[in-house]
């Protein structure tokens, strides 16, 4: 935990390293390419276990402000305790940052120097069995950031047809042998619904062998897959990202972390294209899109973490960070 009088020393993942607290990623790059500054106003439209926001309240201090956007009802009540710590300076918005603008100016933040989008799972989150985003717990199949909206995992996999879980497990989940696990999806529900993550993950095993060396379980992309689909996440992050733009003041910042290709192709794309005069397709011989570049591109390359923050945090191994800042 970083304390107020701290804020001019530069915070450490030992700062966060207490049980169940989610390691922020990135912490010290976030921060620089945020360049967060007293009075400024700042959103995090993932609050997750508030690690970043903690650390923009600090460098923002004494009057700087932070909108904190989670779909997950925990990640809110987290976001409120830590509200009182810093009063009239953190409003928690519960909600998906697919509404991103109409969160931010319903709040009073329609124009801010800064917005952080750190995408996927609290560490929280996994670690209660109970949401059912882990195989390493027996729980129920839900999966979903806020339990209230649209379907479980349970009901996807149960009521999906064979080929249209093949899609979902090959298109999300990026898995080569999803066409296998589909039809044993669909063998294992006729004898009995698939309600549990323990369930699924060994029909998963059975049907396509078991770890044998491979660096990850064989559940693994098939979990992701269904989270993506529960959450919509694709489609959260277009939305969010257009959202993000309209409410950034000149020379403010848009900083993302993604974790898997997907995200990041969908990051890389929106930032090249908005940084883009005409995207019109090259075969177009004169331009009829009108499009003007809205950001400069911060990042030419994707930011990693450096070996050091991989061992001590190795969740933050596969993320990627990239970075633009509003043109007037
Ligand atoms: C990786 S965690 C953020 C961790 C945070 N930066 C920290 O340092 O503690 C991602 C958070 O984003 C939330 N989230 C994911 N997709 C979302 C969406 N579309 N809208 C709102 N919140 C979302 C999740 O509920 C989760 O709490």
């Amino acid at each position: 935990m970083v304390s107020e009088s701290q804020h001019d020393i530069p915070p450490t993942l030992s700062d966060f390293q207490s049980p169940n607290e989610h390691i922020p990623v990135l912490l010290n790059e976030v921060m620089s390419y945020l360049a967060p500054r007293n009075g400024g106003r700042y959103i995090d439209a993932t609050f997750g276990g508030g690690g970043h926001a903690r650390v923009l309240l600090e460098q923002s201090a004494p009057t700087g402000q932070v909108l904190a956007i989670d779909a997950d009802p925990d990640a809110i009540a987290r976001a409120a305790t830590l509200a009182l710590a810093h009063p009239g300076r953190l409003k928690p918005a519960r909600g998906n940052f697919r509404d991103i603008e109409a969160l931010a100016r319903g709040a009073g933040f329609g124009s801010v120097d800064g917005i952080l989008m750190d995408l996927g799972l609290s560490s929280f989150q996994l670690d209660q069995p109970e949401r059912g985003f882990s195989f390493r717990f027996p729980a129920p199949l839900d999966m979903r950031f806020d339990s209230q909206q649209g379907p479980s995992a349970a009901t996807l996999v149960n009521e999906y047809d064979e080929t249209d879980l093949t899609n979902l497990i090959f298109e999300f989940g990026e898995e080569t042998r999803s066409r296998v696990i589909a039809r044993a999806i669909v063998g294992a529900r006729r004898e009995q619904p698939i309600e549990t993550t323990d369930r699924l993950a060994s029909i998963i095993e059975r049907a396509v062998g078991g770890r044998h060396g491979r660096a990850i379980h064989p559940a693994t992309r098939t979990f992701q897959a269904l989270r993506i689909a529960v959450n919509d996440e694709l489609g959260s992050l277009h939305a969010g990202l257009a959202g993000a733009l309209e409410l950034l003041a000149t020379g403010g910042r848009l900083v993302v972390i993604s974790f898997h290709s997907l995200e990041d192709r969908i990051v890389k794309t929106f930032m090249r294209d908005e940084a883009t005069d005409c995207i019109c397709p090259p075969s177009t011989p004169i331009c009829v899109c009108d499009h003007h570049a809205r950001v400069r591109v911060l990042t030419r390359k994707t930011v990693r973490p450096n070996v050091e923050e991989q061992r001590r945090n190795p969740r933050s191994r596969s993320a990627k960070l990239r970075a633009v800042e509003r043109l007037p």
